[in-house]
């Protein structure tokens, strides 16, 4: 037994920022930030909170999939960008849909999230304790950005994309999952520092902070790493993929692990044109937009990757 996918869904709010419109905030150039990223545009929450976008993508998912919200037994939302500490964005995400009958929780693990997500209903549906999930990513990265550093602001956006995973014979063959803690340094944003009425401290709250060559360094590494790790898992050759949905963060690290894995670029899809850096959400905002474009045909073989902050990465590799 494993799980397998069945629908998906994803949410971008209406706002589009383009390049253009930066270089009328930060000292950029349109051609600075294509020639560096492959960004063209962003999507940016002008209302909408984290929860909001996780559950238009969550409805979305399920209508595709054809599952009744009673069907849901667990709901998981990855994200770094809660709107509250608590109660979870996931819980909250459950109350708007009317999953009763689900549980809910957040897990953060940055652009990894989905992946990590997926791995953690994977392996609740495998031991038969639940049989049909929700894996959403969201993220409401522009409230964490700095808008007057040029090195970060132009390279993330908003927005939300769901999955319904379900217990099959076919679907997930295998995944793996990291993280080194160590590099946590590299990319970071410090949300409360430990202020209360005993030490007098007053809590602060952070921007997204990142060493931006170190993180290249690290993703052009450890991106081809783990999709040859997922695949050698499963025992399946790099030529059976027909996409590697890789987490879009910048299209040179994409091409170089097109070339890592001596692979065809063609088989390695891209939107962050469109959408920048959507953090948990580039997976399967990617996934879905395939998908709705009928570019996904039953029996073919997927890989899924992520890397983000923490450091983390994941991938899964599936027959869809
Ligand atoms: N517009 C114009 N100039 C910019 C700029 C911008 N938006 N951002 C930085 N610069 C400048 C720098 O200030 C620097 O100027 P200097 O030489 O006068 O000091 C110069 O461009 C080169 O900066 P550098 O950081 O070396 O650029 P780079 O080629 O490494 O590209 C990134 C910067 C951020 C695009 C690149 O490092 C990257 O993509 N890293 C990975 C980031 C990522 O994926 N993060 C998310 C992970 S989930």
């Amino acid at each position: 037994m494993t799980s397998k996918i069945i629908g998906t869904g994803s949410y971008a709010p209406a706002q589009i920022v383009t390049n253009d419109d930066l270089s009328k905030i930060v000292e950029t150039s349109d051609e600075w930030i294509v020639s560096r990223t492959g960004i063209r545009e962003r999507r940016i929450s002008l209302e909408e909170g984290t929860s909001y976008m996780a559950t238009e993508a969550a409805k979305k998912a399920m209508e595709n999939a054809g599952v009744h919200v009673d069907d849901i037994d667990i709901i998981v939302l990855a994200t770094t960008t809660a709107d509250n500490c608590c109660p979870a964005g996931a819980c909250e995400v459950q109350a708007a849909l009317g999953a009763e009958k689900a549980v809910a929780f957040d897990i953060i693990a940055a652009c990894s999230g989905f992946l990590f997500g997926l791995n953690v209903v994977n392996s609740f549906i495998q031991t038969g304790i639940y049989r049909t999930a929700l894996v959403i990513g969201a993220d409401h990265l522009s409230k964490l950005v700095d808008w007057t550093d040029r090195g970060t602001c132009v390279l993330f956006g908003d927005g939300a994309g769901a999955a319904v995973v379900q217990a099959s014979e076919t679907g997930i063959r295998h995944m793996v999952m990291g993280s080194d803690g160590s590099k946590g340094s590299i990319l970071s944003c410090v949300a409360r520092t430990g202020g209360n009425h005993f030490n007098g401290n007053v809590p602060e709250l952070g921007y997204l902070h990142m060493n931006g060559q170190e993180v290249f360094k690290f993703a052009v590494k450890k991106v081809p790493e783990c999709v040859s790790q997922v695949l050698a898992g499963a025992n399946m050759d790099v030529e059976e993929i027909k996409y590697f949905i890789l987490h879009q963060a910048n299209y040179r690290i994409v091409e170089a692990a097109a070339k890592r894995l001596r692979q065809p670029l063609e088989k390695f899809p891209m939107n962050m044109d469109r959408y920048g850096n959507t953090s948990a959400a580039s997976v399967p905002l990617l996934l879905d937009e395939l998908n709705q474009e009928g570019k996904l045909k039953q029996g073919d073989k997927l890989v899924l990757a992520g890397f983000g902050a923490g450091m983390t990465w994941g991938a899964a590799v599936m027959e869809w």
